[in-house]
Parts: structure tokens; sequence; C-alpha cells
């Protein structure tokens, strides 16, 4: 074998070794999978090194690779595409080309994006807000938000807040053809933990008359407590959202001092003070059985009071959803949660699944056993399609 040979083959096992991700048997189309994880993995390299050399924060350089998939408002055949603003918060609004004569039914969705990124623009959004107010009949609003690492909590809940309170009024319903009684509230991942906090907030809000039907939480992150439940431990390296790239995105949504991070990495972030949080946020008694087969619980061990009185938004209730008291979660709307077997927030969403049926609140779980992160929104991919299809139908039938 010649020299150059010889250096193409050791080019070709590192490319391999990259673009190599060991996944469970029951996934489909495993090397799709591998495809963009590989994609989301060179985003997140390039980033770190643009930000060790000094020139960008990770985050900036991380949504501005997601930004490139921005598409414009365009309307089609079946849906007009506009954006405004509501209370100065930039919006997306799909609205039903065809006549109708009852008033609508109104999604306000919220995107993920770990708080740092994304936007109601990205393609992946606006297929789904498009096809969603096609399909449904319905009037779609895409809130944006501002982002960190610029802004930090609680700005991303405050402009979601009052985007949907703007919304929420009965001039701008009427001006919309909006039911007033066919309202939910919708997002994914980040946009699920911000979905979950803004319906908990508006049950205590004396000036919001009116009454959500249903919220959808896809994914969602609810609490930053314990970073180390068993999917977290599970899914530490799973495709799209590994732990330490979710574990980046909390602490970035409350500051960019890393060592908030680094704290956080090692679980040991909750000050003793604030041990009586951790009951709404155990595993070992929220989570069903079968989640928890080979993983043994062990209490905290408790991190700093400084770090937490100089950043107190992780154990904010409007930034961990989870942590609310029973008598608020009563009051809660039917809810809609799914959650994906390889997906270092499945326990997020199934531990509110059962906070929320011990409350008295209705809700649907659809766990995906063979789902990822992020899923839904890939339409190209069969398990995305499924997904859709999966949300879209429950909320025909409960909307
Ligand atoms: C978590 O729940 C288990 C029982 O399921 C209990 O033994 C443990 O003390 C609880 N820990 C905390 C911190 O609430």
């Amino acid at each position: 074998m010649g020299r150059k040979s010889f250096y193409l083959l050791i080019l070709g096992v590192l490319v391999a070794y990259y673009i190599y991700t060991p996944l469970p048997d029951n996934i489909e189309e495993p090397w799709k999978i591998m495809w963009l994880n590989t994609y989301m993995k060179t985003f997140s390299h390039l980033a770190t090194v643009v930000e060790l050399l000094g020139f960008n924060h990770f985050m900036d350089s991380f949504s501005f690779f997601m930004s490139l998939d921005e598409v414009p408002p365009t309307s089609d055949e079946t849906v007009t595409v506009t954006e405004t603003t509501f209370n100065n918060i930039p919006v997306r609004v799909y609205v039903p080309k065809r006549k109708s004569e009852a008033l609508r039914r109104a999604i306000f969705y919220i995107h993920g994006g770990g708080w740092c990124a994304g936007s109601a623009a990205l393609n992946i959004y606006d297929q789904q807000s498009r096809c969603a107010a096609d399909k449904l009949d319905a009037v779609v609003i895409s809130t944006n938000y501002r982002l960190a690492p610029k802004y930090h909590f609680p700005v991303q809940f405050e402009d979601v807040y009052n985007s949907l309170k703007w919304f929420l009024r009965k001039k701008v319903l009427a001006e919309y053809g909006v039911n007033p009684e066919r309202i939910g509230v919708s997002g994914d991942s980040a946009g699920g933990n911000l979905a979950a906090a803004v319906v908990q907030q508006l049950l205590d809000d004396p000036d919001v008359k009116i009454k959500l039907k249903i919220q959808c939480l896809i994914y969602p992150a609810l609490q930053s407590l314990d970073l180390g439940s068993p999917s977290y431990q599970e899914n530490s390296h799973s495709p799209i959202l590994p732990k330490s790239l979710m574990v980046r995105f909390w602490s970035e949504y409350f500051t960019t001092d890393r060592s908030l991070e680094k704290a956080m990495h090692s679980n040991q972030h909750v000050p003793v003070e604030s041990s009586h949080l951790l009951q709404f946020a155990n595993w070992s008694s929220l989570l069903p059985e079968r989640f928890k087969k080979g993983h043994v619980y062990k209490n905290p061990s408790y991190g700093s009071s400084e770090l937490a009185k100089k950043y107190p938004g992780f154990l904010d209730v409007r930034a961990a959803p989870l942590l609310a008291e029973d008598n608020k979660l009563r009051g809660l709307p039917l809810t809609y949660v799914m959650t994906c077997q390889y997906d270092v927030l499945r326990d997020d969403g199934l531990m509110y699944v059962t906070r929320l049926r011990n409350a008295g609140v209705q809700v649907t779980l659809n766990h995906v056993e063979d789902g990822f992160h992020g899923a839904l929104g890939f339409q190209t991919f069969k398990i995305g399609k499924r997904e859709f299809n999966q949300y879209i139908s429950w909320l025909n039938e409960n909307l």
C-alpha cells in the first residue's frame, strides 16, 4: 500500500468513527439519524472551537448555524402567512384560506432551541405551523422570544407570556376569527418548558378571563434540579441532544457564568435550603416502575448557596414548572404530553404526567418507544411523520 492510500484509509476510518453513532435496535432509519446527528455534532464542535479561540460565544455560533434554515413568511394555496408583533414580540400568523362559517380554534405555538436558538421562521416550525393550520382549520400563532446568551431568564418566559396575553384578548381573537373556548398552547423542548410555565401562570392572572382548552407539551424540559434521572443517565450520548448540550442550555438560560454549568454537570447545584423542592422532581417516587429499572436513587449532594443566590432562576417555578404545588396543578387544562424513550428529557415529561394525574388533571401521555429528541420536527423521517400525525389527530379530537 502506498503512503497516499494509507493516509486515505486513516482518514476514512476517522470519518466513519465521527459519523457512526451506536443506536438502539428499535430505531428506524438509523443511517439517516446518524447523518443528522453528524450535522448537529459538527455545528457543536465548530461552535466550541470558535469559542475556545475567543471569537464568539458558543450559543451565538450555534444559533447562527440553526438560523441558516430560516424561511420567509410565504403564503401558499391553503394558508395565509404573515408576520406581526404582539406586545412588541414578533410572531408569525397562519390563517387558513378556506371560508369558515364558524369561529376557528387556535394554537399558540412556542418553538424549541434550548432558550438560546431557533425561531418561528425555522423551516421545521414553519412547515409544522402551516400544516397544523391547514389540517385543523385552525389559526396558528407561532411566537418568538428573545434568546440567551444575550437575554437570560425571565426574559424568555416574559416575552412568551406577554405575547400570549396580547393574543388572549377579545378584540384580537375577534380580529382573527378565533373561538375563545377552543384555544390551546403548545411547544416542544424548551418551547414545551415555556408552554407549561405560561399556562401555569395564566391560572393566577386576574387580567385574563379566557380559559385555555388544552396544552400540548412535546418532549418538554421541566426541571433542572436533578440532571441525573434515569433518562439523563441512559441517554447522555443519545443523538441530537446529548446531556452536555442540555446542561449548557439550562445553565445559559440563567447565566453565562460557567460555574453554574459545572455545578449542574455534576448535579451539585441545589442548595440545602431548597431541599424541600426535590420531592417535586424525585424520580424515585414519580416515575413508573419500568423506567426506574436498573437505577438506584441517591439523595442529592447539595451545592453552594452562593451560586443559588446569584442565579435563583433554576429554583423558580416559571423556569421549572415541575416544581408547582398540587393546588396550582389542579387548575390546569386537558394536557397532552409526548415523551421519547431515547431522550434525556424523557423523565421530566413522565414525572409531570404523574404529578398532573395525582392532582386530578386529565392527561394523554404519548410515549414513543423508538423516539429520540426533536423527532417530531424532522418530517423527512418516518418517525417525524408518525409523531406529527399522532399529535395532530389528538388536537383534532380535543381542541
Ligand atoms: C425520593 O423518594 C424516595 C421514595 O420513593 C424517598 O425514599 C426519598 O427520600 C425521596 N427523596 C427526596 C429528596 O425527596
